[in-house]
């Protein structure tokens, strides 16, 4: 039968399917159920059509169905703001006018605020943006875990516990999706590094995959209900993630019931047959058949255009599947472009500006602090700022999720706002980082040129502060190569460009000195003890600056934890062997492989199980105030545990505390960690004012994965929770038995 005589036929069916009420087809009425619409649409498409949605037809869209009036699928970075417009088939920028966005705080920094309410917020205004562009699936957040702190996407991540991701991701994505867009949450999934990411199988236990690597997914799927998920460039078990059975099919879609689409990262999509089978529902961003960036025809080469068609008619593919994955496409254009709800978003609103500045403070953590902050400077004083990070701008670089940003407020500007006419504030770069002003079209208009020598720098530096009041070092990484940058692993946690040196001769000097540290992740500091203060700043987004700033002045009080733990060297974190990291090449293994050795011990699990000492533990943030935790006392309830107590804010301003519970099982068959992060909440207070925090403890809550039963298990015996204000300052410690 000709294709004339299937389009005659499906207009008739729609006209007779039309639903007598409306006179609509129901596919096109948006008060009919989600599923009904999927149904009636599928059943007026032809497999030609079926097949196209599950492809690229562009460098950030997937087609829809013309001829039904079926929009195409816009894709757009990033997890931070809206990336700015790139030509159809080029990862170039369009060099538009219009499209510079509000640039949001790294995920790191919103990750620091453990703040649910303030995640909300931020899926929520991202949304917005990415509704205003018309762009129907946002690729992020990403949540994969801080394994290594040399992870070149950590700043895009959530920190290194999966029950600290899981909280934040399921606000982040109900957000973003209640702008009838849909979040894209992505790298699904142990894709813990950039080193050789498109060429390394991550292998490890069940146990360690299901306790440490999977729990954030599943709650952005079943809590979050995610409308999309993105297969990440890595194997696991030496099979391609954007096509992986078990992940795919599996557990995401078998154990999760997830409904919605999965998206292959761009270029993760390797091979025809296993994107037809193993779960892969639009593939985009591919280089088939050798063919890279934008040959003409490269779309109809992709593994799911040509070669599926072939397998589609000679039988080797068969239909069932390609409903599904048209199902769920078709879905994903009800609930976004089509949704019933008309959304219009809105762009680089004053209330998207303040968002971005309020999380950002929120996140900003108080690692020390003697004193020396709030910052109090004497009228007419000197503030020596020394860094280039308090003027080169960060909304750039960083690979996928740079942006172009209507402005963004460095901490220079910011510190010079804040104290004109008050204390001069003099600039010295004291070192070079990255001279980079343009990032893909992207142009600061900064000139970071320089001709002094390092040495020249630094001595510039030191005799500038001999008669300042204060030095305030902004300092760190700078998402350039190697520094906080996807594609690119960190070499190592010590700060590049000489900066502890640097440092070490600021701190010579005896001045009053307060570091910052702008990072997305963890960074050694040798010279913890010779400064007044430190704070870990963030990529704080277009309003990082004035964040910063209301920080340092004590306009906001610090209340930020780490979602990471700061280790004193890399040596000392669980990474011991090559084949842990960076993975190594096997006798008759096509990839590279890497095995996760170290089990669930990562990050806070290992350094506090091994009981070794790190410069600033996970969860550790200070105030401008103090706080107590007493009456702490745990009663069952049901067939789980209370847990509660009471803080006091008992200092003199108004400020935020993270009452953190962990849970030790003492009595386990297996080794766990001494302690697993099981509940948090976050609770501002007046100096003076108290609050009850109440957590309940479930028995997945004390429960390990079993592997060979492949359950949960919470094992009967002694349990300790552990209450605190990070992993490592514990004030309660209850017993109970389960
Ligand atoms: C990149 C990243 C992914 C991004 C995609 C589109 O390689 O891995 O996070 O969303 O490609 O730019």
């Amino acid at each position: 039968m000709s294709t004339k005589f299937f389009s005659a036929l499906s207009i008739i069916l729609a006209v007779c399917a039309c639903c007598p009420k409306t006179g609509k087809p129901v596919y096109l009425d948006p008060s009919k159920p989600l599923e009904e619409r999927v149904e009636d649409a599928l059943s007026r498409m032809t497999m030609e059509e079926k097949l196209a949605m599950t492809h690229a037809q562009s460098k950030f869209s997937s087609a829809g169905v013309p001829r039904l009036g079926i929009p195409e699928l816009w894709h757009t970075d990033g997890p931070h703001g809206i990336r700015p417009e790139v030509l159809w088939d080029e990862w170039d920028q369009a060099g538009w006018t219009n499209d510079s966005c509000t640039a949001f705080p790294a995920l790191v920094n919103l990750a620091a605020t453990w703040d649910r309410d303030l995640s909300l917020l931020y899926g929520n205004c991202i949304g917005e943006e990415a509704r205003y562009r018309e762009k129907d699936i946002l690729l992020g957040p990403g949540i994969n875990m801080g394994r290594t702190p040399l992870n070149g996407r950590t700043f895009e991540y959530m920190g290194e516990d999966p029950y600290l991701a899981g909280q934040l991701v399921v606000p982040y994505v109900k957000g973003v999706q209640t702008n009838g867009v849909a979040a894209c949450v992505k790298h699904y999934a142990v894709n813990n590094q950039e080193v050789r990411r498109t060429a390394t199988s991550s292998n490890l236990d069940d146990r360690t995959l299901y306790e440490i690597y999977l729990p954030a997914f599943k709650a952005a799927v079943v809590e979050g209900g995610a409308w999309a998920i993105m297969g990440s460039y890595n194997l696991y078990n030496n099979q391609f993630n954007c096509h992986n059975k078990r992940l795919l099919c599996d557990i995401l879609k078998g154990e999760w019931g997830f409904d919605g689409v999965v998206i292959s990262d761009w270029g993760g999509c390797r091979d025809d047959d296993e994107a037809v089978t193993n779960g892969l529902d639009i593939e985009m961003g591919t280089w088939t058949n050798g063919l890279r960036g934008a040959a003409s025809d490269s779309y109809s080469n992709y593994h799911l255009a040509n070669p599926y068609l072939e397998r589609l008619r000679d039988g080797r593919a068969t239909q069932e599947v390609l409903d599904d994955k048209a199902r769920r496409i078709l879905r994903t254009v009800f609930r976004t472009s089509m949704s019933p709800e008309q959304h219009f978003g809105s762009f680089n609103s004053p209330e998207h500006y303040a968002a971005a500045r309020k999380i950002a403070a929120q996140g900003i953590v108080l690692l020390k602090n003697d004193g020396a902050l709030p910052l109090n400077v004497p009228d007419g004083g000197k503030i020596l700022v020394v860094g280039e990070n308090a003027y080169k701008m960060m909304v750039v670089g960083g690979g996928s999720s740079n942006l172009k940003t209507k402005y963004e407020v460095i901490p220079l500007d910011a510190l010079r706002e804040a104290f004109d006419g008050k204390a001069d504030v003099v600039w010295e770069r004291g070192y070079v980082g990255d001279v980079t002003t343009d990032y893909n079209k992207v142009v600061t208009g900064q000139d970071l040129s320089e001709s002094r020598s390092a040495d020249q720098l630094m001595a510039d530096a030191v005799a500038s502060a001999a008669d300042a009041d204060i030095v305030l070092y902004i300092g760190g990484l700078n998402k350039s190569k190697n520094q906080d940058n996807e594609g690119t692993d960190r070499e190592d946690i010590v700060l590049p460009y000489g900066q502890d040196r640097l440092i070490e001769a600021l701190a010579a000097t005896g001045k009053k000195m307060v570091v910052v540290n702008i990072s997305g992740s963890p960074v050694a500091m040798p010279w913890a003890d010779k400064v007044n203060a430190i704070v870990q700043g963030w990529y704080g987004g277009s309003e990082s600056g004035h964040a910063l700033v209301d920080v340092l002045t004590g306009a906001v009080n610090p209340s930020g934890k780490l979602p990471f733990t700061m280790p004193l060297a890399l040596a000392d974190g669980p990474l011991k062997t090559e084949r842990q990291y960076p993975g190594i090449q096997e006798e008759g293994k096509d990839w590279w492989q890497e095995y996760y050795d170290e089990g669930v011990f990562i990050g806070y699990r290992w350094y506090s199980s091994k009981g070794i000492p790190v410069c600033y533990p996970f969860g550790h943030g200070l105030s401008y105030t103090t706080f107590d935790i007493a009456d702490a006392r745990v009663k069952r309830s049901g067939n789980g545990f209370k847990v509660m107590a009471t803080l006091k804010n008992t200092g003199s301003v108004a400020g935020a505390e993270v009452v953190q519970l962990y849970v030790s099982d003492v009595e386990a068959s297996v080794e766990r960690p001494v302690k697993e992060l099981k509940g948090f909440e976050k609770v501002y207070l007046e100096p003076g004012q108290s609050r009850k925090v109440e957590f309940t403890l479930d028995r997945q809550a004390l429960s390990f994965f079993d592997a060979e039963k492949h359950a949960w298990v919470a094992e009967p015996g002694e349990f300790h929770a552990l209450l605190g204000t990070s992993s490592e300052d514990i004030k309660a410690d209850l017993t109970f038995t389960l």
